[in-house]
């Protein structure tokens, strides 16, 4: 049995349906991205995964073995989470709590858990800093390490790479890469970069206002909405991520490629 199976899920905040007939499944060993337009409720669908909030039709179903407490969180960043008042070692500690801050103890083996893995994101050197006055790649490094302190089975990221520079972001690519492929860890990511998406990714699941899409990424780039998103319809100032695929770019704005 699969990790997480959604089938015919509707998410809804009262009278506002966000998304109907949704159907995935993520099998233990996944690489997931979730990509879609601002609103269209991948966030909503992380609060559903994590048991933050209910689906209001159709059956979100846990398995494998997996249970909530188990899941490490990313949630997307606000400004209000950035300037949080807190050094790098309790924020990373902090995830050995499943989502408790204000938690008193942490036992021997917390603490441990806590310095690996901030080993592990080469962040030792920050743990007395506080988290506010870190750099935004600074930051999603302790966030990541936070993530990592409360799950070795899977990892749900909400727009971990947001506004980081293309060489942070590359490296924290790789770090991802890292955790799945050495740690076994499954990931869920939710993303706006498309085209690394499909890079880095095992699958893609699309959630779009009109039109949802979930398979391999080989087929997501060969379906209709995959071609779509992925450049044929990309305007010069929806380019943010110029330098990291300039030659896709080139070729989205009509231009010949460089090669
Ligand atoms: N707590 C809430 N109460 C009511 N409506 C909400 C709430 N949270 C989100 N919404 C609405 O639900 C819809 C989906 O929001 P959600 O945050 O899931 O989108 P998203 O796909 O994550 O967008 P983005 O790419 O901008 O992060 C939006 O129309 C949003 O305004
Ligand atoms: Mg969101």
């Amino acid at each position: 049995m699969a990790y997480i199976t959604c089938r015919d899920i509707t998410l809804r905040y009262e009278s506002l349906v966000v998304q109907e007939h949704l159907s995935f499944s993520v099998e233990k060993g996944d690489y997931l991205c979730i990509v879609g337009e601002n609103g269209s409720g991948k966030s909503t669908l992380m609060k559903c995964l994590l048991g933050l909030k209910t689906v209001d039709a159709g059956t979100l179903t846990l398995g494998d073995g997996l249970k909530r407490n188990e899941i490490g969180y990313l949630p997307q960043q606000s400004q209000i989470q950035r300037s949080f008042p807190a050094s790098v070692r309790e924020v990373v500690l902090s995830g050995c709590l499943n989502g408790g801050f204000f938690h008193p103890f942490y036992t021997k083996a917390d603490k441990a858990r806590a310095a690996e893995q901030m080993e592990c994101l080469n962040i030792t050197a920050l743990a007395d800093r506080c988290y506010r006055e870190l750099s935004g790649g600074q930051q999603q490094r302790v966030l990541l390490a936070r993530a990592l302190c409360a799950t070795k089975k899977l990892l749900l990221l909400d727009e971990p790479l947001t506004g980081l520079d293309p060489l942070v972001a590359t490296e924290l690519y790789a770090i991802l890469r890292h955790i799945h492929e050495e740690h076994g860890i499954t990931i869920i990511m939710v993303t706006h970069d498309v085209e690394c998406a499909v890079r880095h990714a095992k699958s893609i699941l699309h959630i779009g206002k009109q039109e949802s899409f979930f398979g391999s990424c080989a087929e997501y780039e060969n379906s209709a909405v995959g071609k779509r998103f992925l450049g044929e319809n990309i305007t010069p100032e929806h380019c943010s991520n110029c330098e990291r695929h300039p030659h896709k770019h080139a070729h989205a704005h009509g231009k010949e490629a460089a090669e």
